[in-house]
């Protein structure tokens, strides 16, 4: 399928930066010098909005017009002077040099920093958002943000096009691996401290993709119908939560349209919501491509065409200079771009490039996939294998001899040393080329258990898998599931895949597999959830999502114990596509332009096609609740290798909801267990039967018990009032319910709020 992307880029990008001259090019540049500091603005005692309002009387209708609009994609070559000064990463704006307004050098970051062998530098690869929205770990969101901001400003950018947070409404969207799950207030939590951490290397944050982005097929003309109430309950609370937690200095908005407007020209969503509402005070910066005019955008509040100038650069100007478009209208957008550089200090601490340890990282990512890596299944104990009573382990399938797949499109990150199934220094990566980074689950699990004899088999042919796991004392079994940017899943099952000329089908293996060896523990690499038809039949079953640099430790930790799983689903794994809210995902007649494309064509867009968000209000868990069809493994389950114990709920209401119980360790092993407590609303409320209104991870040692207590804001157990155009708590009676899985909350309490 040809990538419905901005027409320019497609697939040259990585090609183009791949070649030994332009890494030349970066070792003979010289570093620019710091911006000299200059003028009442860089009097850091002053607001950001001071400071931005000095500046800004300084500026000339030229230099105003050149910070809202990029210079095209800084990837192609060849290097243009509005370009040369930037990083080369995938949008630019120039600054304001004499006024010491450094330009804006963007990068896609969203597990890692992107296409960085190109500039010789690299990065670390973090495990896949998703896998770090299993960990439910705000403290560890922040972490991963912070990492991504270091290794940013060490590269040379100072924006990231990070903070993905679409709602998984669709779990074939081939980008659920880039997003937080399916629940608001686990995505808002979660990315408004990813936004902290990688604003706090002083790097732009951002949060994307401003609405309802939520599948790939036909993104760029998609119309996406969804009702106010819904969408503020499911969605938009997610990027609520984390603009107004999170600070980001920009949100991007997406390609598609949403009630009939393009988002990226859409006043409800720019202007009502994000910039009144939630009183946004950065800028709105478009999707690669998604401006599409210059009064009706700006009008509506997009402050920033990217990443290149057709509609807000020359037209924008003439619009200005014929009134079209006032002064204060222009002013409002410098003033956002200039104020956010001041709040996140781009201004005070000019980027200063440095050599990138990427191995520096791995710690920061191991820990993260081990906290993020669910044990969905663990019969008779065959987990943790103990490494000095195994005597033979087979390890079967999907690459794990050589290494772990990673996720595509602008999120990919290269690995270093190059793709672990190709020849070595093939380090630059492609468009939708499948990326298996070099961290090898077979030296892993042969370094933990030095005693056993540890065979592979590629797990292509079921004869020969099932002859190789025959005998083993414990079988290994690697599937997966690869999905990008700029697709869909065609299903929820897991893909059948091409080796040679052979057609490998993954379920099969897998119950050829199981059948010659029931004691197997079959490993899943997967960016959305999976069907398994043979889900009964191996003893144990691990998501191990996309694992990032080093996910083969991560993984060898937790299989042989050294780590104690205690991640949980952030999206229900449901029994078949038939149970989806639409069983066949929504596709237009046309996904792309063929061939090239003028920008005025692009402007007009592609014809819309309706994705019709009915389901409304049940995304997720939501959904399988309130249609009462049972799920293979629901939202919040996870297991772990020792118990938890939860008792005495007691619910306190007052400003806020305090809600306090007792957890303890009922095992023998420490622990962290993830806490989750969910209220059915009033019936009145119309609600679906429940909704998680908060979570936090405890660690306990063996036996141990403590006294845990969560703040719930009323606005999380409220709805939205659209005659009131406002949240509004229903007053009546709401159950508090509370445990370790969406489908398992023992404790209970009802409580009468007002
Ligand atoms: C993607 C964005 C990305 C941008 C720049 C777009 O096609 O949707 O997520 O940040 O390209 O690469």
């Amino acid at each position: 399928m040809k990538p419905s992307r901005f027409p320019a880029r497609l697939a040259v990008v990585a090609v183009a930066l791949a070649s030994a001259g332009s890494i030349l090019l970066y070792a003979q540049r010289p570093q620019r010098p710091p911006a000299p500091p200059k003028g009442p603005w860089m009097n850091t005692s002053l607001s950001p909005d001071e400071r931005a309002d000095l500046v800004l009387k300084e500026m000339t209708l030229d230099e105003k017009i050149a910070l809202l609009h990029g210079v095209g994609m800084p990837t192609d070559d060849p290097v243009t002077p509005e370009n040369a000064a930037s990083n080369r990463g995938v949008g630019y704006a120039v600054g304001v040099p004499r006024l010491g307004i450094p330009g804006i050098d963007m990068s896609d970051a969203a597990y890692g920093v992107r296409s960085s062998q190109a500039n010789g530098r690299y990065a670390t690869a973090l495990p896949a958002n998703v896998a770090a929205a299993a960990g439910w770990d705000p403290d560890a969101a922040y972490e991963y943000g912070a990492l991504i901001g270091r290794e940013l400003r060490a590269q040379g950018y100072n924006m990231t096009l990070g903070g993905g947070t679409n709602l998984t409404r669709e779990p074939r969207n081939g980008r659920t691996f880039e997003y937080l799950g399916e629940d608001p207030i686990l995505a808002g939590t979660l990315v408004a401290k990813l936004i902290e951490g990688t604003q706090s290397a002083h790097v732009i944050g951002d949060i994307k993709h401003y609405a309802f982005n939520d599948q790939e097929n036909g993104r760029n003309s998609g119309n996406v119908s969804i009702d106010k109430r819904a969408g503020h309950e499911s969605d938009l609370l997610a990027f609520e939560i984390g603009v107004t937690k999170g600070h980001p200095a920009a949100v991007m908005c997406s390609y598609n349209r949403v009630n009939g407007d393009f988002a990226c020209e859409n006043e409800w969503l720019l202007k009502d919501v994000l910039k009144k509402d939630w009183q946004f005070p950065g800028f709105v910066v478009s999707d690669w491509g998604g401006t599409h005019s210059t009064e009706k955008a700006s009008a509506a509040g997009l402050d920033e065409e990217q990443p290149g100038k057709f509609f807000y650069s020359d037209k924008f100007k003439a619009a200005v200079e014929a009134g079209r478009i006032s002064q204060a209208e222009l002013d409002e957008h410098i003033h956002r771009i200039l104020r956010s550089m001041f709040a996140v200090g781009v201004v005070d601490y000019p980027r200063q490039r440095a050599v990138v340890d990427p191995f520096a990282g791995f710690e920061t990512s191991r820990k993260i996939e081990e906290s993020g890596i669910v044990l969905l299944k663990n019969n008779k104990d065959i987990l943790p294998i103990e490494s000095g009573k195994v005597k033979s382990i087979a390890v079967i399938g999907a690459h794990s001899d050589v290494g772990m797949i990673s996720g595509g499109g602008s999120a990919q990150v290269d690995p270093i040393g190059g793709s672990a199934i190709l020849p070595p220094g093939q380090g630059a990566t492609h468009w939708q080329q499948q990326i298996w980074f070099p961290s090898s689950p077979l030296k892993a699990i042969q370094q933990r258990a030095p005693g056993a004899k540890v065979s592979f088999d590629p797990g292509v042919d079921p004869v020969a898998a099932a002859a190789a796991a025959k005998g083993a004392d414990v079988v290994v079994m690697f599937a997966y599931q690869w999905e990008s940017e700029g697709m869909d899943l065609p299903s929820l099952a897991l893909p059948n895949y091409k080796n040679g000329d052979k057609d490998v089908d993954q379920n099969a293996i897998i119950e050829a597999v199981t059948k010659a060896n029931p004691h197997t523990v079959v490993v899943l690499e997967t960016g959305s959830p999976v069907t398994m038809p043979w889900v009964d039949a191996p003893q144990a079953i691990v998501e191990a999502w996309y694992s990032g640099s080093d996910g083969a430790n991560a993984l060898g930790n937790v299989l042989f114990g050294s780590v104690n799983p205690s991640g949980k689903l952030p999206n229900t794994f449901p029994k078949s596509d038939a149970d989806l809210p639409h069983p066949t995902i929504s596709k237009p007649q046309a996904v792309h332009f063929d061939g090239p494309v003028s920008p005025e064509t692009w402007a007009k867009g592609l014809p819309p096609f309706p994705i019709n968000y009915d389901e409304g209000l049940k995304v997720g868990y939501k959904w399988y609740d309130a249609e009462k069809k049972p799920v293979l493994f629901p939202f919040g389950y996870g297991l772990s290798y020792t118990t938890y114990g939860y008792s005495d709920l007691d619910v306190k209401t007052g400003d806020t909801v305090t809600v306090t119980f007792k957890l303890a360790n009922t095992g023998k092993r420490e622990g962290a267990e993830i806490a989750e407590i969910y209220a059915e609303l009033p019936a009145s409320a119309q609600e679906p039967p429940k909704r998680l209104v908060g979570f936090t991870k405890v660690k306990l040692g063996p036996k141990e018990k403590k006294t845990v207590t969560v703040e719930i804001d009323r606005k999380y157990l409220s709805i939205w009032d659209e005659a009131k155009n406002a949240w509004s708590l229903v007053p009546g009676e709401y159950t508090f319910l509370v445990g370790g899985s969406s489908d398992k909350l023992p404790e209970k309490k009802t409580v009468s709020l007002q």
